[in-house]
């Protein structure tokens, strides 16, 4: 046999082998080309599935790549979540779930195509929005902004991303064929330096022979918008696709179009009603973008689960997210097909050359019998070691990330009336309690800070218990530290009619961490009569003959954490909507399996059970979420308008200026009627301009009033105003009659100029508002 290598001079050998990782079979080229991607110098539309590693087990990887795959995708998109590679500072983790590599190259092997999304901040309903919490322990520190301290650990980040897949992109051989700068900056400032940085850090990182592009709104991303990187829109189902690209074609009228985020359903949060999003509409709006040529991703394809500790909270305001990230997506939690699943596979299979791969198996799925615990380490015989501290100190402060803190301090003197114990801010969710006694919660969601005291006597303990929830992902707010945040102080008037405050000092705080190791150490007792119930950890074992997916049921049990063989499963709360807890077969065992409960609140049964299907909609809440009261109707008679007129039909952005200024907290908002003559109305966001026609803050704002909030097709509720989010708003029920009025509560007196309204993103903007009178007071409105 001859051997090839004879018959080759030294010379062209050598030349062969440098060129070797970069032969012209693997190699290839993805551009953007005249109005159109060109893949190889061909057309290409992205058809791409947004899924992200490690919200799904890794075993199940393949599984749900190739469902992707059997949607007539051709490409994943990808986040890449710092905090979750680097959980500890300089400590860097690529391996079993967070072995991104072996995800992009596993798309590969399935022959997808990989858009890369590296943040640094991801936004995603992530914990922080993918930053890691320890950046807070410089706690002078700006976010996404040229802090140096950011910018140094962002750029050891990104070169570690770097090794891991900068010789995947597509020249390379690869199959990553874009990487994206930073994520929907417009929404959170303006600073061209800043992404510029980032740009040039992502390049440097090995990804500079790639396309290189940024997302953001039509409605922001001229902000910051550079010019050698491509511009891709993001909005969601129902949204107008004309009007989304309309300002991107008239500066770029060559660039190709792609909407990044075509959002297929929406994030759920405690507290709130399960969002759903229709087939229809998001396969129609597929459809208009594949009939113009525009490629799009489809966030989520399949969302997967927040495990652990990982869901953020959405602001302004702090709404924190549930654990499913379910999204209402074609391909749902648990990897199977949805209704809207087979409806958008039917449509893309009209857009495809041939035929679409099968659909793959879906994971067997069982139910496991009621779980008794049996076990339980109470909270109050398991505080361990407190440290010692003048002033209450946050998480961030003690080098903690996750879990709770018990701040404990003694009564300093007898306090003979009732008294208001006020934390100033209590993140996230505490719970006050005196001599081991409970005595209220204070609850970030709701804007509470305070509880009553009753009588106090020198020496009497007061604890206060902070669990921690997601940090803020989105808006300004997320510098988000946990625990108490500044101070505690008790207030009482004396006899004499003189109003004490008190800041209290010298407390023991007890570190709780969400550490497996440490839940599993704890000191079980057996659980009995006397403690059944108490706030604490609960420890069972279950037998399994086979293992499947299950949905833990926990409906029984308060708020907390669940950890099933070391597996940190996610958070639950009995508020809902989600109930149950998607439980992987892969992480079950046949034989024994280890359950454990952490509950802040306290079950009022201990047991679970494996459930076939989920329960993620039952809300179980004790108050509504509306904003009037009983029986309560404003009273607009005798106030005066500060600026009445009509809003002009149709999508976008629309800026009234009164005629003088106005000065108030409180702000109404009165739709006298609609474009069209519809039925009900809506307002996707509001804004309000100062004296000098900026827009202010909205951090402080809140609802005082809504005459009507429309809770039952969905969350329609007034809070939507000032969510920072152009695909969702406010909307009164169908049939009420008109006028409709919001009130919201600035915190403090504001001067105002005149205000920015944004109706509907849908075609044609339905059911916005035509006539409008603005009332400015500072004090309430009567009711
Ligand atoms: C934006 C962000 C995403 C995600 C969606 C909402 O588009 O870029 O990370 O937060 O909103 O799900």
């Amino acid at each position: 046999m001859k051997f090839v290598r004879q018959s080759i001079p030294f010379l062209s050998l050598l030349v062969a082998l440098s060129l070797a990782p970069f032969r012209k079979a693997e190699a290839h080229s993805f551009e953007a080309g005249d109005g159109m991607f060109l893949l190889d110098g061909k057309p290409f539309v992205v058809k791409a599935a947004e899924v992200h590693y490690p919200r799904i087990p890794r075993p199940y990887w393949e599984q749900r790549i190739r469902m992707c795959k059997a949607l007539g995708m051709n490409t994943l998109c990808i986040y890449i979540f710092w905090n979750a590679h680097e959980q500890e500072e300089g400590v860097f983790d690529f391996t079993g779930n967070n072995d991104i590599r072996a995800f992009v190259k596993l798309a590969q092997k399935e022959g997808m195509y990989v858009i890369l999304r590296p943040g640094p901040y991801v936004c995603a309903e992530w914990e922080m929005g993918g930053l890691p919490w320890w950046l807070l322990k410089k706690k002078d520190i700006s976010l996404r902004e040229q802090d140096p301290y950011f910018m140094e650990r962002l750029e050891l980040f990104e070169a570690k991303v770097g090794e891991q897949l900068s010789d995947l992109t597509i020249e390379k051989g690869g199959p990553i064929i874009m990487v994206q700068v930073e994520n929907e900056y417009g929404s959170y400032g303006e600073d061209k330096e800043y992404v510029s940085a980032v740009r040039d850090i992502i390049r440097g990182s090995g990804f500079d022979g790639v396309q290189l592009f940024q997302c953001d709104w039509s409605s922001n991303f001229t902000k910051n918008a550079l010019d050698d990187l491509l511009w891709t829109m993001n909005f969601g189902t129902g949204a107008n696709v004309d009007n989304e690209f309309k300002r991107l074609k008239e500066l770029r009228p060559d660039s190709p179009l792609m909407c990044s985020e075509f959002w297929s359903g929406w994030f759920d949060k405690w507290g709130g009603r399960h969002e759903t999003r229709g087939a229809e509409e998001m396969v129609s709006g597929i459809r208009d973008m594949l009939d113009r040529g525009i490629s799009f991703s489809l966030y989520m394809t399949h969302g997967g689960t927040n495990w652990g500790h990982w869901a953020g909270a959405n602001s302004p305001g702090f709404a924190p997210d549930v654990t499913s990230y379910d999204y209402d997506a074609p391909i749902n939690e648990a990897g199977q097909t949805t209704d809207k699943y087979w409806e958008l596979r039917r449509m893309m299979a009209e857009y495809t050359d041939g035929k679409l791969p099968p659909v793959p198996k879906e994971f067997p799925v069982i139910s496991i019998p009621k779980i008794e615990f049996n076990e339980v380490a109470p909270l109050y015989d398991n505080l361990g070691e407190g440290i010692e501290s003048v002033d209450t100190k946050t998480f961030e402060e003690l080098g903690q990330g996750w879990g709770c803190l018990l701040y404990r301090t003694t009564v300093p003197q007898d306090v003979p009336s009732e008294s208001v114990l006020t934390v100033t801010e209590a993140h996230d969710y505490a719970q006050v309690f005196l001599n081991q006694r409970f005595i209220g919660k204070i609850d970030r969601i709701n804007h509470e800070t305070s509880v009553v005291l009753p009588q106090l006597k020198e020496g009497d303990v007061l604890d206060i218990y902070v669990e921690a929830l997601g940090r803020i992902n989105f808006g300004s707010a997320i510098k988000d530290f946990k625990g108490i945040t500044e101070k505690v102080e008790l207030t009482y008037t004396l006899p004499s009619q003189t109003t004490v405050t008190m800041n209290l000092k010298g407390w023991a705080i007890f570190p709780l961490p969400d550490d497996y190791q440490r839940q599993r150490d704890m000191a079980y007792v057996p659980l009995t009569e006397e403690n059944k119930g108490v706030r604490g950890n609960y420890r069972a074992t279950f037998t399994l003959g086979k293992v499947g997916d299950t949905f833990l049921n926990l409906e029984t049990w308060g708020k907390g954490q669940v950890y099933v063989n070391g597996h940190a499963i996610g958070r639950f709360w009995q508020v809902g909507p989600q109930q149950t807890l998607y439980m992987p077969g892969c992480w079950l065992r046949k034989g024994e399996n280890e359950i454990i409960v952490t509950d802040v609140l306290g079950p009022t049964e201990a047991a679970v059970e494996g459930l076939t299907k989920p329960i993620i909609d039952k809300l179980q809440l004790s108050a509504p979420q509306t904003h009037r009261l009983e029986g309560q109707t404003l009273d607009l008679s005798g106030e005066t308008p500060v600026q009445e007129g009509s809003l002009e039909a149709g999508n976008g952005w629309q800026e009234v200026r009164f005629a003088s200024n106005a000065t108030g907290r409180y702000v109404c908002i009165e739709a006298l009627n609609s474009h069209w003559d519809r039925e009900y109305c809506c307002i996707a966001e509001l804004y309000l301009l100062d004296a000098d026609g900026q827009r202010l803050s909205r951090e402080p704002w809140q609802v005082a009033y809504a005459d009507d909030e429309d809770v039952t097709s969905g969350n329609k509720n007034a809070d939507k105003l000032f969510d920072l989010q152009e695909s969702t708003y406010w909307s009164t029920n169908k049939g009420v009659p008109y006028p409709h009025a919001v009130v919201i509560d600035l915190g403090q007196d504001k001067t105002l100029s005149g205000f920015q309204i944004l109706p509907r993103m849908e075609q044609g903007a339905p059911e916005s508002i035509k006539d409008y009178r603005i009332y400015v007071s500072s004090e309430p409105f009567k009711m």
